[in-house]
């Protein structure tokens, strides 16, 4: 799998790929991570990247002519399969919010081109002539894509087998359509009294279908509460035992939404 990352700011992304649980995916070499730099596509002494909009308004543009001549060189360097030239994906609050299931689709694929807009954002011609996706990170606004590029390659790479420690961790994790879609329980550690407050019984009792059963009625209560429509998607795909729907039910009847 192969991403490259168009940016004006590539120093932001070496601090990830050095630390952490994602840098193993790197490191190993099952993503193969490329920065490309705009700026060194431009022209002139100034090396220009942008200019002021037209029809005035404040801030600054992303010149359509460096990114295309940065795009080619990635396209020539990949040498991608006549018919699988890679998706170029731009990150941007137009762009789809970014969800699980498009991560896991990311995680199985060959890979992609993903451009970081910065200033107003990018010259729309270019858009319109190279971009075939956009994701958003949310309903606000970032002052540039990297934190979007990394956010999407974080939750790639630890897809990736053998990134994560225990190959079981990210089947427990929450929006996992492969288990329930639901959220999480909650976690604890030592010590087993914490300010005055108690590790919940169960999970101390050794009793592996108690602990069982406690977590899953934690991972119905947590989304029944925060996220109701994963409730209703399991109960749509048939994912919801008889025990499930009895402590939705008592969680009903307790006046939860
Ligand atoms: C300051 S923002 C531009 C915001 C734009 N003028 C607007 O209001 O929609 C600069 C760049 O940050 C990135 N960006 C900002 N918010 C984002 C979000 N919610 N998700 C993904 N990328 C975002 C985009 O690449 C964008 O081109």
């Amino acid at each position: 799998m192969r991403f490259d990352v168009i940016t004006l700011l590539p120093e932001l992304f070496a601090p990830f790929l050095e630390a952490g649980v994602a840098r193993r995916a790197f490191a190993d070499g099952l993503i193969d991570l490329k920065l490309w730099n705009p700026r060194e596509f431009a022209e002139g002494n100034y090396r220009r990247v942008d200019d002021r909009p037209f029809g005035g308004g404040p801030g600054m543009v992303m010149l359509a002519e460096p990114l295309s001549r940065c795009l080619q060189a990635v396209r020539a360097d990949r040498a991608d399969a006549p018919g699988q030239a890679a998706p170029v994906v731009l990150f941007s609050p137009v762009g789809e919010v970014l969800h699980h299931a498009a991560v896991e689709r990311w995680a199985a694929s060959p890979g992609a081109i993903l451009i970081c807009g910065r200033y107003e954002g990018i010259d729309q011609r270019f858009i319109d002539a190279h971009v075939d996706a956009q994701i958003s990170l949310g309903d606000f606004v970032l002052s540039g894509g990297e934190i979007a590029a990394l956010a999407l390659l974080d939750a790639v790479a630890r897809l990736q087998p053998g990134v994560l420690h225990d190959a079981g961790s990210h089947q427990a994790d929450s929006f996992n359509p492969a288990v329930d879609g639901l959220l999480d329980c909650p976690h604890y550690t030592r010590p087993e009294e914490w300010c005055g407050q108690r590790v919940p019984a169960e999970l101390l009792s050794g009793h592996h279908a108690q602990i069982e059963r406690w977590r899953r009625d934690r991972r119905l209560e947590l989304t029944a509460q925060h996220r109701p429509d994963l409730i209703a998607a399991a109960r749509a795909d048939g994912l919801l035992s008889t025990p499930d729907e009895q402590l939705l039910a008592r969680l009903t009847e307790a006046g939860a939404p």
